[in-house]
């Protein structure tokens, strides 16, 4: 509970996102993914507009990527890049199924008036694996992003970059155990964690909002915070009071058909921030 009453507030945001189009579930390259399970494409598209008109409505801007029929995960527009104060950083993506991804980002930034853009040496999925604090930036890493881009992020964004060890195959990405809800208050799911990370997060987080195992296995830490309205997976009710505890406005999005290859609201959205 906060100790001062000062009312939440919405900023408005622009995000990126790449309609379902060509979404399907063909490899398998997270626990969730099982090419045996049929997706129902018309149920995605209609569950993605409705995440996109939840943001225009909450006043917030949505850019759109062209998607790709050859790369059926560019749904997930979070992993193609992290834009902090209006520098890009491109991603590297840990698999070869998803790697042109990177340069569809990068085309779609140049072409956007984005001047400042690094292309990585070392693999990281960005959003994915990059939560941007109001103090710090904190990086996953386990199981796709490298240690190594750490330091890279650093030096680029110039803000100090924590290091933060998953070791739960299940959230593979740091965004699918942990999520920003304004400057530096976060939710997170302790299991995701290493036990030294999770002493980092509550030395750094006392106050945050700890996620039971059943909210993050519905994918509840996949959310997206503006501040007053956090918009998440419907099914992760076990979050909705402690946010309301909170001040914030939880919005529960239905977005089934995208949890079969692994994401949810968060996986969806890129902020092009600054
Ligand atoms: N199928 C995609 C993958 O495994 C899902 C990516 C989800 N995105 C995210 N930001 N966690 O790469």
């Amino acid at each position: 509970m906060r100790n001062d009453a000062t009312p939440r507030v919405s900023t408005p945001r622009r995000y990126l996102m790449c309609p379902p189009t060509h979404f399907q579930v063909t490899y398998s390259i997270n626990p969730w993914m099982d090419p045996a399970k049929p997706v129902d494409l018309r149920l995605a598209m209609t569950q993605w507009e409705d995440l996109y008109e939840r943001y225009r409505a909450l006043g917030h801007t949505v850019d759109l990527l062209d998607p790709r029929p050859d790369l059926p995960d560019m749904v997930y527009a979070a992993n193609g890049a992290t834009v902090v104060d209006g520098r890009v950083l491109g991603a590297r993506f840990a698999y070869p199924e998803r790697s042109a991804e990177a340069e569809a980002h990068l085309e779609w930034f140049r072409g956007h008036g984005y001047t400042e853009i690094h292309e990585p040496s070392h693999v990281n999925e960005g959003e994915g694996d990059f939560a941007v604090t109001g103090s710090w930036i904190l990086a996953g890493r386990g199981f796709r992003s490298s240690p190594l881009s750490h330091d890279e992020a650093q030096e680029f964004f110039g803000r100090p970059v924590i290091g933060l060890d998953l070791i739960d195959p299940r959230y593979y990405h740091l965004d699918t155990a942990l999520c920003v809800l304004d400057g530096d208050e976060v939710m997170y799911y302790p299991g995701a964690f290493s036990p030294g990370s999770r002493a980092v997060l509550k030395r750094l987080f006392p106050d945050a909002v700890i996620a039971a195992a059943a909210d993050a296995a519905a994918l509840g830490m996949n959310a997206v915070s503006d501040g007053l309205h956090v918009l998440l997976p419907q099914a992760a009710l076990g979050l909705f009071e402690p946010l309301r505890e909170r001040g914030f406005e939880p919005v529960g999005i239905d977005l089934g058909e995208l949890l079969k290859g692994g994401g949810s609201v968060k996986c969806c959205t890129l902020e092009l921030r600054g």
